[in-house]
């Protein structure tokens, strides 16, 4: 029998029922999503049962996240849809506050990320980051989690956040979990619903180019020449236009130059509607 789903809409009432939990020494996973749940979602909320009493999932579409002329009004949405899924999960709070719940004023105070933020997607989108921050800040502030969950499909956040929380002391475990694919390899998004036909059949492109770029690395082809066949490779077979490949050390996302840790290999398309990302992590003890 699945225990009932509570839906909590303020941001008082959800501290006034983790302050209850937290006081019978319960410890709290917390889920940060923006909605239109799929199966990479449900993969955080797995892990985050397995390792905490009670399971906190937030869906808020953060607009201070969307630049001017991004897809903020487009962004799917489907409450009814997510808190069935939610419920089937196991997630124990669903925490779904409106838009003037979390920004009721600004105070002009922002969060300003480091050199990780202006490569990869923070090229492209400046500032997102900062927004991503500020959600994120707001909503450990609220939840005071054990442990939070994100998705390595969104791998230069996971990495801005874990440097985030290591480097000013915020009180929670960042866990990383693996993404979750389609059968044909393309990557699990609530973006995906928004590519046409015939661009679903050509996204899983992407995920093939990477597999091919991770053969090269490892044969000790140079980050130059690797990005480049990676880029053609996408170019020759799909509509999508590129906006980076790209090799990086991760998770400083420095230039990467060798020697042993983790290197990210990733990309973004840009399709008629929708921007897709993709990442293959590499171990570097070569
Ligand atoms: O990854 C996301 O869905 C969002 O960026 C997050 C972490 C929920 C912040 O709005």
């Amino acid at each position: 029998v699945k225990a009932e789903l509570k839906i909590i809409r303020t941001i008082p009432e959800l501290q006034r029922v983790l302050n209850d939990k937290r006081s019978n020494h319960k410890t709290i996973g917390f889920v940060p999503t923006m909605g239109f749940l799929h199966q990479g979602h449900l993969a955080l909320v797995a892990k985050a049962k397995e390792q905490n009493d009670i399971v906190v999932m937030s869906i808020f579409v953060n607009s201070a996240q969307f630049g001017p002329g991004e897809d903020y009004e487009a962004y799917p949405r489907d409450e009814d849809g997510d808190t069935e899924k939610a419920t089937q999960a196991g997630v124990d709070i669903l925490f779904l506050p409106e838009q003037g719940e979390m920004y009721p004023q600004d105070g002009g105070i922002r969060i300003l990320p480091g050199s990780q933020a202006t490569e990869l997607c923070g090229a492209s989108r400046p500032g997102h980051f900062d927004g991503v921050l500020k959600v994120v800040l707001k909503l450990f502030n609220i939840v005071k989690p054990d442990h939070s969950y994100f998705g390595m499909k969104d791998a230069q956040q996971l990495a801005i956040i874990e440097t985030f929380v290591r480097d000013f002391n915020v009180n929670t475990e960042i866990v990383r979990v693996q993404t979750v694919r389609e059968e044909d390899g393309l990557a699990k998004s609530s973006r995906n619903v928004n590519l046409s036909e015939n661009e679903r059949i050509e996204a899983p492109i992407i995920r093939e180019a990477l597999k091919k770029g991770e053969r090269l690395f490892h044969e000790g082809i140079t980050t130059t020449i690797i990005e480049q066949q990676v880029a053609e490779h996408i170019t020759a077979n799909c509509s999508g236009t590129i906006d980076y490949v790209s090799l990086l050390s991760y998770p400083a996302l420095t230039p990467y130059e060798g020697g042993t840790g983790e290197a990210i290999l990733a990309c973004a398309v840009l399709f008629q509607k929708t921007r897709l990302i993709d990442n293959i992590i590499m171990s570097t003890g070569r």
